[in-house]
């Protein structure tokens, strides 16, 4: 605390994002309360050092005992000040931070600052007073719409909303205090005082609001909770509400779903960190990039680079192939535009951004060129050894390949330290994950530079090592075999789908299949010999195919589907089909339990994730969680398949998986060492991450 004239000016300053840690509680309780009896402080003025006002509760005290005060309680003694009290916004000031500013009695902001409520993402609420105070100074939509999207909301709105009363371009602490010099002891304007008209908000006006939400909230814990304190806030006096608040934080806090959500919320930050690369490693300048072939993956990888400001040149092997893959990618364009989501210009300036090109030579200037053709060994060898011949020298080349090993195609170059993997999922310019392959002989500037590139394209870049699918793909194997052997053995197809959809998945896997093409796992274990697979799990699957039902795109697959619809049904036929291909291969069909199959799937998964993290291909189990969670559909509120193995107990999974190792065989059961080490030491996947980073 320092005082300018009679204007107290409390500066909190806990880098890196203010968190509101116990040391800002205390410190802000203490001078807070100092000043309430200090003849010179006629007004209080609240700013932070560094890069942003309070950016929320420090998340990393959640889960341990707290240190009083509580946030809770520092937010209303603020409130309860006899000497106006005003919040000088910079940066982002949200979740515990938004509410130490709706405390206090004035907000001045800058232009550039944000405001927001993000708890739900971290699966919880706001939990000093925002459910209550945000309605009173923004009205209910506006707070329904801020708690339950956890969205950042510029100046503008937050002024619209009444949540910010001067907005400034720079000069905050000068404005803060011209702004201060003009108040009074009259001018304390306490939020918890406002009254909530009810108005329209009545039982039918929130039924309404949870309808329009329920697709997009299924299977999460906090938003109908975050629903019910707002409701609250309109139903009940302040005070009451502040206790409802209270207890339905708890509620939860102690659910499981915000221990996973706020593990996403700390391993998304933790992928960047690569043994071996610093802050002083070099990165290479990336202003031109080249991505050959303009198929499925092709444009929506060229996109994410033009969205970037990126220029980008995109080759063909024929003129028709690059037309009709640049005009995907501006119908894309044109869709986003329709939706509002962006403008008529903007969809030119990147479209100005994409040039088409028949001509290695045109790829000659850029600094990276991304292979996106054929998925066959043949084929990357001619491209590489073309980039090998045409790309300048320091150019990174990189391939999407999903499952090719990145050395053999780094040994068509005289380059291999300026290659890797650059694996993006489709479609590649929506999904966020992008798998970076490090080879063998990958130079540490090439991988630091495409770990940068991730984060400024907006994707999340996890760091893999060269096997066969890398990390998410090779998973997905086993968990594939499961499911598919669990049909082969008594379960329909839908109810395996069921069980993985209840579970929180966003389709079932025999639906995924039916979607990509039963043809391409057809095509792929052929080329792999029966010896190499389970076929007890997938000669059913194929009889399908050798019917001509290759799935979706041939309107049959697994299951049936009317024409122009994507809704599977059930076929007979197809149970038939099950019912003798059993016969055949001998399996006595039972009753497969919900439980089993669920089961089965998780410990594929786990299993195979701790024999990744075990290899190396992977640096962290938390990376493997996020590779899980966004590219393949896990739900974050699990945390991933390795977060999910720490909550079931890795004792209990080593367990289980000796128990399907001992009924089944080691084929595919055999516990990873992983999973035995630390299930025989008592240790979590948690504890190996938090031991590996020091
Ligand atoms: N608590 C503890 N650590 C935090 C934190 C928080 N609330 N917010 C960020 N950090 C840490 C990050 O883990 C990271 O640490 P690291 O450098 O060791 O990896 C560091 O601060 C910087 O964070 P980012 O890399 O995310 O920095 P950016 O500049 O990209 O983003 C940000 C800044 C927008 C503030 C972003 O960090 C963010 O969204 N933070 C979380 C905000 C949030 O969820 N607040 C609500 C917390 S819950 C709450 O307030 C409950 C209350 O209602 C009672
Ligand atoms: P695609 O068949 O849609 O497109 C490939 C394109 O490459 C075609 O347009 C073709 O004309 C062009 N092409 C072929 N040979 C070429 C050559 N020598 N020079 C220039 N262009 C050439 O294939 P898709 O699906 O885009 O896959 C491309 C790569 O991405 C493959 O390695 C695949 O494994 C990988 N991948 C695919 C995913 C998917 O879901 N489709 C997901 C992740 C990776």
């Amino acid at each position: 605390m320092e005082m300018k004239g009679d204007i107290a000016v409390l500066r909190v300053n806990n880098p890196p994002v203010n968190a509101l840690s116990y040391s800002v509680r205390s410190g802000l309780a203490e001078n807070i309360a100092a000043l309430q009896d200090d003849d010179r402080v006629k007004v209080a003025v609240v700013i932070c050092e560094g890069r942003t006002f309070m950016a929320g509760a420090d998340i990393k005290e959640f889960g341990k005992p707290l240190q009083e005060p509580g946030l809770p309680d520092v937010v209303d003694m603020i409130e309860a000040s006899n000497k106006p009290v005003v919040a000088a916004i910079h940066g982002t000031a949200l979740g515990g931070g938004l509410e130490v500013a709706i405390s206090c009695h004035h907000r001045i902001a800058l232009s550039s600052a944000k405001i927001g409520l993000p708890e739900v993402k971290l699966g919880i609420l706001p939990g000093a007073g925002g459910t209550q105070r945000l309605p009173r100074l923004a009205g209910v939509e506006n707070s329904l719409d801020a708690i339950l999207s956890g969205r950042h909301v510029g100046m503008k709105e937050a002024s619209a909303w009444g949540v910010v009363d001067k907005v400034v371009e720079d000069d905050l602490l000068d404005a803060a205090l011209a702004y201060a010099g003009t108040l009074s002891a009259d001018d304390i304007r306490r939020t918890g005082d406002i009254k909530l008209d009810k108005g329209k908000y009545d039982d039918a006006f929130f039924a309404g609001f949870r309808k329009s939400i329920a697709r997009k909230t299924k299977g999460y814990f906090a938003p109908e909770r975050c629903v019910q304190c707002v409701e609250a806030s309109v139903n009940l006096d302040f005070k009451a509400g502040l206790m409802r608040e209270r207890e339905l934080f708890i509620e939860c806090q102690s659910n499981p779903q915000a221990r996973a959500l706020q593990h996403m919320f700390f391993a998304e930050r933790q992928i960047s960190r690569i043994p071996g690369i610093t802050k002083e490693t070099p990165r290479l300048p990336i202003k031109k990039v080249g991505i050959i072939g303009a198929g499925t993956m092709g444009g929506g990888i060229a996109m994410n680079f033009a969205n970037a400001g990126i220029e980008t040149t995109v080759l063909e092997l024929e003129q028709a192939a690059l037309d009709r893959g640049l005009s995907v990618v501006r119908r894309n364009y044109e869709n986003t535009m329709k939706k509002g989501r962006l403008t008529e210009a903007q969809v030119e300036e990147r479209m100005g951004l994409l040039t088409g090109t028949l001509s290695y030579d045109d790829l000659s200037d850029c600094d990276l060129i991304i292979e996106a053709v054929f998925e066959k060994m043949e084929i990357k060898k001619i491209v590489f050894e073309k980039l090998d011949e045409v790309a300048k020298e320091g150019a990174i080349l990189a391939s999407n390949t999903s499952y090719l090993d990145i050395d053999d195609i780094a040994s068509f170059t005289k380059r291999p330290e300026y290659v890797l993997g650059l694996h993006f999922f489709s479609p590649a310019n929506v999904m966020r994950l992008l798998e970076i392959v490090r080879g063998a002989k990958t130079d540490v500037s090439v991988l630091a530079t495409c770990v940068d590139l991730a984060k400024k394209i907006r994707k999340v870049g996890v760091v893999a090592g060269v096997c066969h699918g890398f990390i998410g793909n090779r998973m997905l194997s086993p968990y594939f075999r499961e499911a598919s052997l669990a049909v082969i053995e008594g379960a329909s197809p839908e109810a395996v789908d069921k069980v993985l959809l209840d579970f929180g998945m966003p389709m079932g896997p025999m639906a995924v299949s039916d979607m990509a093409g039963l043809d391409i796992g057809y095509m792929n274990r052929q080329s792999m010999g029966r010896e190499n697979y389970e076929t007890a799990a997938f000669d059913w699957m194929d009889r399908i195919v050798d019917m001509g039902r290759k799935g979706l795109k041939t309107g049959a697959g697994v299951y049936a589907y009317d024409e122009g619809s994507r809704v599977p049904k059930p076929d007979p036929e197809i149970t038939q089909l099950i019912a003798e291909e059993a016969e055949k291969a001998g399996i006595s069909r039972r009753d497969v339990s919900d439980d089993e199959i669920l089961e089965r799937s998780m410990l594929a998964l786990i299993n195979e994730g701790a024999k990744i993290l075990g290899e190396g291909m992977a640096y962290r189990a938390s990376d493997i969680d996020i590779v899980y969670c966004n590219g393949y559909g896990y739900p974050p509120y699990r945390g991933g398949p390795m977060h999910y193995a720490d909550y079931l107990g890795v004792d209990k999974v080593y367990e289980k998986l000796c128990a399907l190792r001992d009924e089944k065989g080691p084929r595919w059961w055999e516990p990873a060492p992983l999973i035995e080490k630390l299930a025989k030491a008592g240790k979590s996947f948690a504890d190996y991450d938090r031991q590996n980073a020091q």
